[in-house]
C-alpha cells in the first residue's frame, strides 16, 4: 500500500511545532510495518534541506491567476547518515518557498503575506505530479489546512480528475483547528478550474476555508487525540457543527513520539546521557541549564518550551511567574521560544526585574530543548488548546514532570499525581489563579523527594513510542483501500 503524507512541515527538513515531529516520524514506523510511506513538503531554505542531495524527478508550471509559476520536484537522494526511514520530496517553486522561515520571518517575527498563493501553489504542484505517476498512490494524507484544497481538487478539479486522481482515498489529519487558511472569494481565481457545483464545499462562514472544506472532502478526517476530537464536535466554536456532521467518517488517534530522535539513554544533542542512575543523569543535565541561563542553583526549575501564542497559554506565563516569584515560591524559571513580539518584550522585562530566577531565550533551537527536557524538574503547559501535546511526552521520557491544563491530549495522556498513576499536575481552568495554584503544587512536590522521585520514575516508564499509533493509521488506510 503506497500512501504519500502531504505536509508543510517535516522533521528535520523544516520543522516550526508538532505537525514537523508528525510528518518526521509517522511515515517511518508506517514503512517499518510494511506500509510504503512517502513524504512530500516545500523546499524551503533550510539549512538541513541545504545539506542534502536532490534529484529533479519532475518539472512543470502552474497558472496562478495571472501568474505562471515555474516548479520542480525533488527528491533526497539516499545518503547514509541522512536516512529518514522514508522518502522525502520537495517541491522548489522559486520566488515562494525559497525563504527561511516555515511560516514567518525569523528576523521581523511576522507571517509572509502571501500565505494563501504559496499554498495553493504547493498543492498544484503536488497534484500535477502526482497526477503523472504511473502507478498512482493507493491514499493521499494530507496534514492541517495548507494541504487543504487537495481532497477537494482531487474530486472536483477538472485537470485532476482527468489525470486520474479522483477515486484516490484521502485522509485529512486535523493538528490544530484554530488556523483555518481562509481567503477571501475574491481570490477564487487563483484555483484551477473546477465543477462549478461543488464551490460550496471551499466556503465556510463566508470565506473559503481549507480546513473546513478538507473535512469535507476527505473520505476520512482523523485528529491527533480522541479528546480533541471530542472538544472539536461539542464546543470549537464556528467548527461544532461541521465536525458533528462528520463525525461518522472522523477518528482520534494520538500521537507518539519518534523514540530513536527522543532517547535519553542516546541523544547527543545533551550535556549527559541516561545510564544508570537518573539522579545523575537529571543533576548534570539541571547544571547544564543553569549554566546557560543566569538561574539560581537549588531550587525546582519550572521551563516552558514552545511558541509564545495565545493557544499555548504564553501569556498567562508573565502573571503567574510574577505573581509566585513575589509571594516568595521557590522555583526559578526558564522559557524557549519565539512568537507574540509583545511577550517577547514582556519577558526581556522580567528577565531584569528577576534576575536569577527567570531567564528566557527567545530562540527556536532544537537543541536547546532537548538539555531543557533532560534538565528541569517540571514542565508547564498552560495551554489553551492542545489537539495532542508532544512537549509532555518528551518531557515524560527525560524524567521531567508536566504541569499541564486539563485539554485535548493533554488530558489524554497525563494523569493527576491525587490518582495512583498520576505522572503530572492537572488544573482545568485557563486562567491565572489555577495556573498559579499547579504551580505551588509542583513547588510542594518537589518538597517532598521521595514522591517526587516515585512521579517522575512512572512517567519515565510510560510507553508512547509510534508503534501502536502506525498501526493505527495502517488499519484506516486499510479501511478505504
Ligand atoms: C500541533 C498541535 C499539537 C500537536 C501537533 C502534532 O502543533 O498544536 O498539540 O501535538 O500539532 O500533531
Amino acid at each position: 500500500m503506497k500512501v504519500i503524507h502531504v505536509s508543510a512541515e517535516c522533521y528535520p527538513a523544516a520543522k516550526a511545532g508538532g505537525l514537523g515531529d508528525v510528518a518526521g516520524a509517522l511515515p517511518k514506523y508506517l514503512n517499518k510495518i510494511g506500509t510504503d510511506a512517502s513524504v512530500v513538503m516545500p523546499k524551503y531554505q533550510t539549512k538541513w534541506i541545504h545539506a542534502q542531495h536532490w534529484t529533479v524527478v519532475h518539472q512543470g508550471h502552474i497558472q496562478l491567476g495571472q501568474e505562471n509559476v515555474y516548479f520542480n520536484i525533488q527528491k533526497q537522494t539516499y545518503r547514509e547518515k541522512a536516512d529518514l526511514g522514508f522518502p522525502l520530496y520537495v517541491v522548489d517553486i522559486p520566488g515562494k518557498y525559497d525563504r527561511e522561515g516555515v511560516y514567518m520571518d525569523a528576523y521581523t517575527g511576522y507571517g509572509y503575506k502571501d500565505e494563501t498563493e504559496r499554498a495553493i501553489c504547493f498543492q498544484l504542484a503536488v497534484l500535477y505530479w502526482m497526477g503523472t505517476w504511473a502507478e498512482k498512490p493507493d491514499v493521499v494524507h494530507c496534514h492541517d489546512h495548507h494541504t487543504g484544497l487537495i481532497p477537494f481538487l482531487m474530486k472536483y478539479g477538472f485537470h485532476f480528475r482527468d489525470m486520474g486522481l479522483s477515486h484516490i482515498p484521502t485522509v485529512f489529519t486535523i493538528h490544530n483547528g484554530e488556523y483555518q487558511g481562509a481567503f477571501r472569494w475574491n481570490k477564487m481565481h487563483l484555483l484551477p478550474p473546477f465543477e462549478m457545483m461543488a464551490g460550496g464545499l471551499l466556503e465556510w462562514n463566508g470565506v473559503i476555508s481549507p480546513l473546513a472544506c478538507a473535512v469535507k472532502c476527505a473520505w476520512k478526517v482523523t485528529t491527533v487525540s480522541q479528546g480533541y476530537l471530542e472538544e472539536l464536535q461539542y464546543h470549537s466554536g464556528s467548527l461544532t457543527w461541521l465536525l458533528n456532521n462528520e463525525r461518522h467518517k472522523s477518528v482520534g488517534i494520538l500521537n507518539g513520539i519518534d523514540t530513536a530522535v527522543w532517547n535519553p539513554a542516546t541523544d547527543h544533542l545533551i550535556e549527559k546521557q541516561l545510564a544508570r542512575s537518573v539522579d545523575t543523569f537529571k543533576k548534570a543535565n539541571k547544571a547544564a541549564i543553569l549554566k546557560r541561563y543566569n538561574l539560581d542553583p537549588n531550587r525546582p526549575l519550572f521551563t516552558f518550551i514552545g511558541r509564545l501564542v495565545g493557544e499555548k497559554g504564553a501569556q498567562l506565563l508573565p502573571e503567574v511567574i510574577s505573581n509566585f516569584l513575589n509571594a516568595g515560591g521557590n522555583g526559578s524559571f526558564a522559557v524557549l521560544g519565539t512568537g507574540d513580539p509583545h511577550l517577547h518584550e514582556v519577558f526581556a522585562q522580567m528577565k531584569h526585574h528577576y534576575s536569577g530566577r527567570f531567564d528566557a531565550k527567545l530562540e527556536y533551537n532544537e537543541g536547546l530543548a532537548h538539555q531543557l527536557y533532560a534538565g528541569s524538574d517540571f514542565l508547564m503547559m498552560p495551554s489553551k488548546v492542545e489537539p495532542c501535546g508532544l512537549n509532555q511526552m518528551y518531557a515524560l521520557r527525560y524524567g521531567t514532570i508536566p504541569v499541564v491544563r486539563a485539554i485535548g491530549g493533554l488530558k489524554d495522556t497525563i494523569q493527576d499525581i491525587g490518582f495512583e498513576d498520576g505522572t503530572g499536575i492537572r488544573f482545568d481552568h485557563f486562567s491565572v489563579h489555577d495556573c498559579f495554584n499547579a504551580i505551588r503544587r509542583a513547588a510542594m512536590l518537589y518538597d517532598n523527594q521521595d514522591f517526587f522521585k516515585t512521579v517522575r520514575n512512572r512517567g519515565m516508564q510510560v510507553d508512547f513510542s509510534w508503534d501502536r499509533s502506525a498501526q493505527e493509521y495502517q488499519n484506516l488506510y486499510k479501511e478505504l483501500v
